[in-house]
């Protein structure tokens, strides 16, 4: 048996909706696609989902990379100047999860500061703010937003949280960036259109290849002017891309089908939270497709996950006395009640 096989063979894996394979209808449209020299500007399916996704959230352009992780960089790259501070949620991605980036992509210094279920309170803006003409301080250039918020158990941050955060940045003359790499799952759990989260920031990253199941690829939507840039700087850092309308057919096929859908995600993990709330174990509601659970000591999380494995199913540690699940496309409904089943096995077994 490949090592291939052998991963397949763990019929839940809720570690991340990053795991998702492309589904037969997907890998259709991906054969079918047509394609040209995206470095060109000829993949007329790169452009027809940079068109796309630029009408969806009411910006005059948009840009394919190959990971929110690009998109999320080459925003911050376009938005600042060396030297210049960004204001971050204190458990953002950006900040913990992308390699001090924007210090070694953009010479940017982060400024944290904790946030409520991950929404940032709009007095932060200003306590980021240095007074005007002092030659000591970083001048706040930049304050970026997560939405749905991955630390904070995929929470939504709502609409007028993110507003209200968003005018102090633009009332301070900062500009705002929004890491909506499950911008998808808040839309779709909120009734909020993109174009009504995208409204608040100037420039948005959402990624395909999580809860919409495409294989690569992510998109950075903005103005006309910081796109452009932002296609020079990913030509830079190597993320121009040939005939990527074979990925960008993914994409496509993931907008029409995959979005609603994402209902089903959350649905499932508020039953997933309820299965796995036991003595010892807390878990909170979800908003959307991302659960948390904690456990109280002795439960290790480390033995919990090793005994969860030997019974075919994935969840990851997420920080101390933390995992997380999240269900996806590939996990249905008696995928979930036996993930449940198993999750309360392998914490009888440590006990
Ligand atoms: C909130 C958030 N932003 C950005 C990213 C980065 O996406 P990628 O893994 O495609 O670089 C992730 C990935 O998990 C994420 O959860």
């Amino acid at each position: 048996m490949s090592a291939h096989d052998s991963a397949h063979d763990f019929a839940i894996d809720l570690r991340s909706d990053t795991v998702t394979r492309p589904t037969p209808a997907m890998r259709r449209a991906i054969a079918e696609a047509e394609v040209g020299d995206d470095v060109f500007g000829d993949d007329p399916t790169v452009l027809a989902l940079e068109r796309r996704c630029a009408e969806l959230s009411g910006k005059a352009a948009a840009l394919y990379v190959p990971s929110g992780t690009m998109g999320n960089q080459l925003a911050v790259h376009v938005l600042t100047q060396p030297g210049d501070a960004v204001l971050l949620e204190s458990e953002s991605h950006i900040f913990l999860y992308e390699q001090a980036g924007i210090a070694a992509n953009s010479g940017c210094l982060a400024h944290v500061v904790p946030g409520q279920r991950g929404a940032l309170d709009p007095t932060a803006v200003e306590g980021a703010v240095r007074p005007a003409g002092d030659d000591h301080a970083a001048k706040l250039a930049l304050v970026c937003l997560e939405n749905t918020h991955n630390r904070a158990g995929g929470a939504i941050v709502p609409l007028a949280a993110l507003r209200a955060v968003a005018d102090a940045a633009r009332a301070r003359g900062a500009r705002v960036h929004l890491d909506g790499a499950r911008l998808w799952n808040a839309a779709v759990a909120a009734g909020v259109s993109i174009a009504e989260w995208a409204a608040c920031a100037d420039t948005v990253m959402m990624c395909f290849s999580k809860g919409l199941g495409a294989p690569v690829g992510s998109i950075l939507v903005g103005a006309e002017v910081e796109i452009r840039q932002a296609r020079r700087v990913r030509k830079r850092w190597g993320g121009g891309m040939r005939q990527a309308g074979i990925l960008a057919a993914a994409c496509l096929h993931a907008l029409d089908h995959h979005v609603e859908r994402l209902a089903d995600d959350h649905a499932r993990a508020k039953r997933l939270a309820a299965g796995l709330r036991m003595d010892g174990v807390e878990v909170g509601e979800p908003d959307t497709n991302i659960v948390i659970a904690r456990l109280a000591a002795p439960l290790d999380p480390a033995k919990v996950l090793a005994e969860l494995e030997k019974r075919g199913v994935r969840m990851v540690g997420f920080g101390p006395g933390r995992i997380r699940a999240i269900c996806h496309l590939d996990v249905d409904d008696a995928g979930v009640e036996r993930a449940a089943g198993a999750f309360a096995e392998a914490v009888r077994a440590c006990r």
